[in-house]
């Protein structure tokens, strides 16, 4: 059997240039993006907080801010909503773990903090002992009814302000009347839910008696795994220093840094740089001199 003759193709360097353009273009057709969703941001205006997470928390998020006692986590969410305030948006605050005088107090010795703030009503606090006197929850321990009464007040609250940044403070003595563990489940779940659906940004704080590693990070279990976010705080000891520190753990759609960082509590408010950085300066005494 004849084969038919080979005939070699000869290189021609323009027709050689043509299909590298062609199979060039072809790729960077296939490998084009899709649009990319973003979802928008709750911009926290705390410094270093934004950059952390890539933009801000996403719209609409619950996250949980868990902290060992006094690693700021009152200021951390006091600056969130004035940072909101200061933006035109309606917050609130509802304390449970010191009343809002004491808070209110406390928390205007920071130069950022304005009680004007409170008084034209774009930072309504709330007294949670109040709240279950208004209705009549005045008990050590919540039944299902119970707890679906005290989400129809808050979410009704938020509601008529139109509040579009949240504080509870803290979501731990809240649970704490909640006996069991399906019903802080379900509490936390259809408080968030709801909550989202009218657009608001809420920070459950946390306590917890570790920030360390393999610590929870929250103080009954669940309240982590029903969170979209999850920030912690906590103390490092330097040379016979505490320092406090922040990490973001998880945030639902977003990506952001876990790395812990630095945070100083300054009278312009929170400050957050990376831990790494931070770690080369001496720890005398901190740049705002306290
Ligand atoms: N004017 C101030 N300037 C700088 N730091 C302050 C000032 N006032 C208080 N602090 C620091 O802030 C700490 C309290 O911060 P914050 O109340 O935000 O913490 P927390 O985690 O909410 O505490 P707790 O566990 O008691 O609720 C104090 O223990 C003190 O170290
Ligand atoms: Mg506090």
């Amino acid at each position: 059997m004849s084969h038919p003759p080979l005939h070699r193709v000869k290189y021609n360097p323009r027709i050689a240039h043509a299909s590298i353009t062609a199979i060039v273009s072809l790729w960077s057709v296939i490998m084009q993006p899709a649009t990319v969703y973003s979802r928008d941001r709750c911009i926290t205006g705390i410094h270093g907080m934004d950059e952390i997470l890539r933009g801000g928390i996403p719209y609409g998020s619950t996250v949980l801010a868990s902290g060992t006692c006094g690693s700021g986590k009152t200021t951390f969410g006091m600056e969130f909503l004035v940072r909101g305030a200061q933006a035109g948006e309606a917050c609130a605050h509802f304390t449970a773990t010191e009343p809002s005088v004491k808070l209110l107090e406390n928390i205007r010795q920071f130069a950022f903090f304005d009680m004007n703030m409170v008084d034209s009503g774009l930072i309504n606090v709330f007294d949670m002992d109040v709240l279950y006197s208004w209705l009549g929850l005045d008990k050590a321990s919540f039944d299902l009814d119970d707890v679906h009464a005290l989400i129809k007040a808050i979410v009704d609250i938020v509601n008529t302000i139109g509040v579009t940044r949240l504080v509870i403070d803290s979501v731990t003595t809240l649970c704490y009347k909640i006996k069991s563990e399906q019903l802080i489940r379900d509490f936390l779940f259809t408080l968030g839910k709801k909550l989202a659906t009218l657009g608001c940004t809420t920070i459950l704080i946390s306590e917890i008696t570790s920030a360390t590693q393999n610590a929870h990070w929250s103080s009954f279990g669940v309240e982590e795994a029903i969170a979209d976010g999850i920030i912690v705080m906590g103390d490092v000891e330097r040379m016979g220093h505490l320092l406090r520190f922040l990490q973001v753990v998880k945030m639902r759609g977003t990506a952001h840094s876990r790395a812990k960082h630095a945070i100083e509590l300054t009278p312009l408010g929170v400050m957050l740089t990376p831990m790494l950085k931070w770690g080369a300066v001496s720890d005398k005494t901190s740049r705002w001199g306290s």
